[in-house]
Parts: C-alpha cells; sequence; structure tokens
C-alpha cells in the first residue's frame, strides 16, 4: 500500500472517529464516569497503519525514537521499551541476577509494599528472590518508612517501592535507609509518569524505574512499559533480558565479538522475548505530544475534586502528599474513614448506580489474595496499614479526556449521598 492510498484511508477514519466520540459510544453504557477513556485519535491510528503499510512492524526506528523522547523526558540518561509495564518490572527485576555479574544471589530478600500492583511481587519471586511485604502507611498509601526498620534483615537487599496512584513515596527517605542498609533502589513507577519529587521524575531516583502505557495510564501505546536508568551497560542488559539475550541490540557489546561466531546470533546473557512492535512506540511518539495537556488535565480535574472533598474529610479523606512531592494522579483514591457513618461497600455500590465506576485499592493488602496462601513465608509482620487500606480503601477513575463538566456532576453525586447523613 503506498501513501495516497493511506491518504485515502483518512478521511473514513476521521469520520468514523469523531461519530464515536460525539456518540460517546466508547463509554461503556453502565458507566457515564468510567476507569478511563481512549485517549487517542488520529494521529496514532495512522502511525500504527504506518508501520504496518511500510511492512516495518517489529521492533525498529520508532522505539528508538520514543525511548530516546521518552529518556529525554524524564531527563535520564537511557530508556529501553518493552510490551507491559509487567514486563519492566520482570526485567528490573532480573536485571539484579545478571549471570555475568550478579549484583544479588537467589534467595536475597527485596522489600516491596504490601498494597500493589501483583506482578511487581512475582517479578521479584521469579527473578529468585524472597519479596517481603512490608506494611503502607494508609494516610499516603505508600510503603511506611516509619514501620520498614522491623521488616530488614541481613538478608535484605533491595527496596522495590511503588509510587501508588502517581503519588511518590517520600526519596530522600527511601535514599536515606538504602544507603544505611546498603540497599538497590528500585521504582515501579507504572501508576505515576509525571511526577516528581524535588522537581526530579520519580522513577529516576534509583537502580531503574518501570512505566507501564496500558489502555488507563498516563500515556497508552495499547500494552507497554518502559524501564528507564542511568547506567549504560546495565541499559544494554536490559536490551539482552528484553531480546533473547542477544547482543544484536545492545549499543556497546564489542567485548562479546567471537571470531569462531555470527555477531547476528550471538547471545551474552539470558533472557525472553518481550519486545514492543512498532505500532506501540508509534502510538508512543504520538502520545507524548499530547502529555502535557493530559498532564494539565489530570491536576486540575485532581485538584477541584480533592478541594470539594475538603468539606467531608471527616468521613473521606485523599492521600496526603509529601511537601517535596508532585503527584501526577492516576485515578481519585479514597478512604473511607473508620467511623463515617457509612461502609466502604455502600459509598461502591451507590456510585456504581449512579454510573461511576469504582475499584479497591489495586490489590488491597496481597497477604489476602488467595495465591499467597502458597507464600506465607513472605509475612513477617503485622500489616495493619495495609488491611485499613484493603477495607477502607476505593478509586475512581481520572481521565483527562472526560469533559470539563464532569467534576462538578460527580461532585454532587457525591453530595446528593454525603448529605442524607
Ligand atoms: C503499580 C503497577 N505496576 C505494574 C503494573 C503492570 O503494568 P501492565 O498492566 O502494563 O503490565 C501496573 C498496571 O496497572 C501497575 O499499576
Amino acid at each position: 500500500m503506498n501513501l495516497q492510498n493511506i491518504t485515502d484511508l483518512i478521511d473514513p477514519l476521521k469520520e468514523t472517529l469523531e461519530k464515536a466520540s460525539r456518540s460517546n459510544t466508547q463509554k461503556p453504557q453502565k458507566y457515564w464516569y468510567p476507569l478511563s477513556l481512549a485517549t487517542y485519535g488520529l494521529e496514532e491510528i495512522l502511525e500504527a497503519l504506518d508501520s504496518m503499510c511500510s511492512f516495518r512492524t517489529s521492533m525498529w526506528q520508532k522505539t528508538a525514537a520514543f525511548e530516546a523522547q521518552f529518556a529525554r523526558l524524564l531527563n535520564c540518561g537511557e530508556a529501553v521499551m518493552v510490551n507491559s509495564g509487567s514486563s519492566a518490572d520482570l526485567l528490573l527485576a532480573f536485571s539484579l541476577r545478571n549471570p555475568t555479574a550478579p549484583l544479588l544471589e537467589a534467595g536475597d530478600e527485596v522489600l516491596v509494599p504490601a498494597v500493589t500492583w501483583p506482578t511487581q511481587v512475582w517479578s521479584v519471586m521469579m527473578a529468585g528472590f524472597k519479596p517481603i511485604l512490608v506494611d503502607v502507611d494508609p494516610n499516603t498509601l505508600n510503603i511506611d518508612f516509619n514501620k520498614i526498620d522491623a521488616f530488614i534483615t541481613e538478608k535484605t537487599k533491595a527496596l522495590f517501592l511503588v509510587h501508588l496512584m502517581g503519588n511518590p513515596c517520600d526519596l530522600k527517605q527511601a535514599q536515606a535507609i538504602c544507603e544505611k542498609h546498603n540497599l538497590i533502589l528500585l521504582e515501579d513507577t507504572c501508576e505515576s509518569l509525571g511526577a516528581t519529587y524535588e522537581n526530579k521524575h520519580v522513577g529516576t531516583w534509583g537502580w531503574g524505574g518501570s512505566f507501564s502505557f496500558f489502555f488507563s495510564h498516563h500515556i497508552t501505546t495499547m500494552e507497554g512499559g518502559m524501564i528507564v536508568c542511568n547506567d549504560p551497560k546495565l541499559a544494554d542488559h536490559l536490551r539482552a533480558l528484553r531480546a533473547h539475550g542477544w547482543t544484536r541490540d545492545q549499543h556497546n557489546h564489542s567485548q562479546a565479538y567471537n571470531p569462531t561466531l555470527d555477531s547476528r546470533y550471538l547471545f551474552n546473557s539470558w533472557g525472553f522475548n518481550v519486545r514492543p512492535t512498532e505500532l506501540q512506540a508509534g502510538f508512543g511518539l504520538r502520545q507524548l505530544e499530547r502529555l502535557p495537556q493530559f498532564e494539565e488535565r489530570r491536576a486540575r480535574y485532581a485538584t477541584q475534586f480533592f478541594a470539594f472533598l475538603e468539606k467531608w474529610q471527616a468521613w473521606l479523606t485523599v492521600p496526603q502528599v509529601c511537601p517535596e512531592a508532585t503527584p501526577c494522579w492516576f485515578a481519585l483514591p479514597l478512604m473511607v474513614a473508620k467511623n463515617a457513618p457509612f461502609t466502604r461497600e455502600e459509598i461502591a455500590v451507590y456510585l456504581e448506580k449512579n454510573g461511576v465506576e469504582t475499584r479497591p485499592i489495586v490489590t488491597g493488602n496481597i497477604a489476602h489474595q488467595p495465591i499467597m496462601q502458597h507464600f506465607p513465608e513472605l509475612i513477617k509482620e503485622e500489616l495493619t496499614g495495609a488491611d485499613k487500606v484493603h477495607k477502607q480503601g476505593l478509586y475512581i477513575g481520572l481521565s483527562p479526556m472526560q469533559e470539563e463538566t464532569a467534576m462538578t456532576r460527580l461532585e454532587e453525586i457525591f453530595d446528593n449521598f454525603l448529605t442524607i447523613y
């Protein structure tokens, strides 16, 4: 297919997209305020078509361009794109076990928060380490640094943070703990693209940071993820882990040269195949152009909604933010106070009935998920803060594609419920 044929496709495509957005067909029937809405349009679709029509669908120049732009945006040295945020977590965990220069040994302990996305925990396990569940502070939803000492043993070698819901952890405290106990700092930044701590992007504070570009995230590549880091050797190892363990995509692999082997099939690491496609990277390039507008909307909607909730703060609270941090909210998380005259379930049922989609705070306390009965050794101490989030927390969406009037309608729905009591 040539360029003219592609151009012929654009007008009907444009019309279909416009019609879809006018009639809101992308919104599930049940919800006027769903968790997320599509953030891509014609530009992303054309990028994907362009890759397909030029027969360049597997990882190539668009991926490299997206990685370079992403690294520039985050002001870090390197970015390695993968096919999901979970793969980013997986490679980050495996990067600590480089067979040629392992930093950690099998069985070493890695601290993870008890409220997180599960693939962060599975990644640590699958890389052969023991993820130890650390309690979280229900006021921030993030790891509780005041309790962390109780979880540290001589086997503890790394701290893998999650900046939940786009709210940065206290990274100065994290760094101090890592220095004191000689721990490697990793960051799962899958819910927090754009968030900063002391004006420096979260995800760039330690060994490496993982990002997700799933449909509902700050930008989407349909499915997709990224790992950022500052060490070019680590980036090369991640490139090997991403694609079979081969040298082909590494920037500096000259030491692997071997005259008896074909350099096109030269392997200097173990690895998976978790490469992204060019279609995803093309989406990413166009989404980065939209990111400032998405961030502005997310911040404005969240500020408006959180300010509205202040009058109800005896019953409903929103996460506290470190003074050094600027969140980039992923969603609108809420905690129902223990002494509120309604339960978390009651307000969730009410919101759902009124067209507002809700979710628990991700896994809740992951220790209560059925799979965890097979891993009792990961639960060392009581997780009372995580239990509180488990029982009292919920979140609703925060889509930058919502109409400007959506937050006012949302406030009315909350007021109607809360004034009953
Ligand atoms: C904190 C966190 N980590 C990891 C992931 C995994 O990302 P993905 O869905 O792209 O695999 C998610 C997904 O939502 C997440 O929220």
